[in-house]
Formats: structure tokens, C-alpha cells, sequence
């Protein structure tokens, strides 16, 4: 699925969103900002074409490397870094079995990739062995409207118009009729924050984006 849309991913995201994820990702990189130092390794799990492991480099000193099962996503993700002076390397690799040892990473992110993956509790336990001992989780993902009447609008927009411009422009409506499926069986906010405990982190909290549209999770490897 991912492979289909890969060439039209970019464009529809900036499209459907108003450009408001590349707000998004930007306050996951202020968010880690600590994190970001020279000498710091950062891993951004599921990283599609990019945009976020980019971000991530450039807003700081750190090491970071993209990774993603689906090799057309990384093609342009490779390209993209190319353009760039920052050097992110780019590995095709399972969220469900990172080829990294544990304890490798300073930091790690997954932007809108842990509702993707076969079992939530089992991505974040992989995300989790890879940490270093108190590395910093971020997880960005979609969630649910806080306010009653802008949640209505919101699931109108992202129920009926979503799935028909993402299906015209990308060639996949099923791809843009998962998207509002995937995230309504997503948990929400703080089902989340109790799945991020029960997988081993510490100081879990989460901020909404947008009204909730979008939450950004954050957590300390505990012991
Ligand atoms: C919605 S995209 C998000 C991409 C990017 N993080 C962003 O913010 O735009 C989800 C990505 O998750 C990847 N993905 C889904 N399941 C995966 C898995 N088990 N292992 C690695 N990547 C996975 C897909 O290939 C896709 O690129």
C-alpha cells in the first residue's frame, strides 16, 4: 500500500493537512531538542520519505538514521537527503525487528508509523530495546478532537473528503479510506500514554496538535 502512493505521499500530506504536518514534525524536533547534540544518536522509526529524520539532523548536532520496510519510500527519502548538506542514512528494516543491538540509541521517534504496525505494544517494546537507558521516546500520531463540535467537522473532512482527494491525486482510494479506518481503532491519548508505561517507559506524557487531530507522546526509557 505504502508502495503505491509513495510518489504522491509528500504532496498529499502538505495538501490534506494545510501543511500543518510540517508544523508537527517541527515540534517533535524542539520537543527532542536536548537530545539533538553532537555525539547523540537519534533513530526515526517507519521514516517514509523522510521529512522528519530530516528535520530531526537539521535541528541539531545529532547522528540520526531513517528507517522503513518499503524501499520506494526510501528511495525518495534518499534523494531528498541528497539534496541536504546533513548526511542521514537511510535502512530498509522491520519496525516489529529493528537490525540495531539494544541500547543503541540516544533518542528514537515514529511519526504517524506505530498505527501501521501489526501490534502497537510490540513496536513500542522494539522502539523501547533500542533506547539507551532514560533515551527519549517521541511518538506522533493521530488521535481524537478534544473539542465535540470541531471533532465533527474534523471526522466529516477526514471520513468523506479525505479519502476521495487522496484517492484522485494518489491513484489509491483504498490507501485514503485506511487512513480515517486505521485511526479510529488507534487508542486514544491516554490509552496510549498506559500503553507507552506497560512498555517499559517513564515520564510518559503527551501534548495535542491542532486540537487533538494529532498528539505527540514522549517518554523516558525506564531501568
Ligand atoms: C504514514 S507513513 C509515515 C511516514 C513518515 N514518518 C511521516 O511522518 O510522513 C507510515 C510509514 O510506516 C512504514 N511502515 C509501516 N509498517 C512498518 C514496519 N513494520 N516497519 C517499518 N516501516 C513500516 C510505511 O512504509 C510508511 O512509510
Amino acid at each position: 500500500m505504502f508502495a503505491g502512493i509513495a510518489g504522491r505521499y509528500d504532496l498529499l500530506n502538505h495538501l490534506l493537512s494545510g501543511n500543518i504536518d510540517k508544523r508537527w514534525r517541527r515540534t517533535v524536533a524542539r520537543t527532542l531538542e536536548t537530545s539533538l547534540t553532537e555525539g547523540s544518536r537519534v533513530l526515526d522509526v517507519a521514516c517514509g520519505t523522510g521529512d522528519l529524520s530530516l528535520v530531526l539532523a537539521r535541528a541539531g548536532k545529532a547522528e540520526v538514521v531513517g528507517l522503513d520496510f518499503c524501499r520506494p519510500m526510501l528511495e525518495i527519502a534518499r534523494r531528498k537527503a541528497a539534496d541536504d548538506s546533513r548526511t542521514v542514512p537511510f535502512v530498509e528494516g522491520d519496525a516489529l525487528r529493528l537490525p540495531f543491538a539494544d541500547e543503541t540509541f540516544d533518542a528514537a521517534t515514529i511519526a504517524f508509523g506505530l498505527r501501521n504496525l501489526a501490534g502497537v505494544g510490540e513496536g513500542l517494546k522494539e522502539l523501547r530495546r533500542v533506547l539507551r537507558r532514560g533515551g527519549r521516546l517521541a511518538v506522533l500520531e493521530f488521535s481524537s478532537p478534544v473539542v465535540p463540535g470541531f471533532r465533527a467537522l474534523f471526522r466529516f473532512y477526514f471520513e468523506r473528503v479525505l479519502p476521495r482527494v487522496g484517492g484522485w491525486v494518489s491513484g489509491s482510494r483504498g490507501a485514503y479510506e485506511y487512513l480515517p479506518d486505521s485511526v479510529s481503532r488507534f487508542p486514544d491519548q491516554k490509552r496510549l500514554a498506559g500503553l507507552m508505561r506497560d512498555a517499559g517507559f517513564e515520564n510518559v506524557g503527551y501534548r495535542n496538535l491542532t486540537g487533538g487531530i494529532a498528539a505527540l507522546h514522549t517518554g523516558t526509557r525506564a531501568g
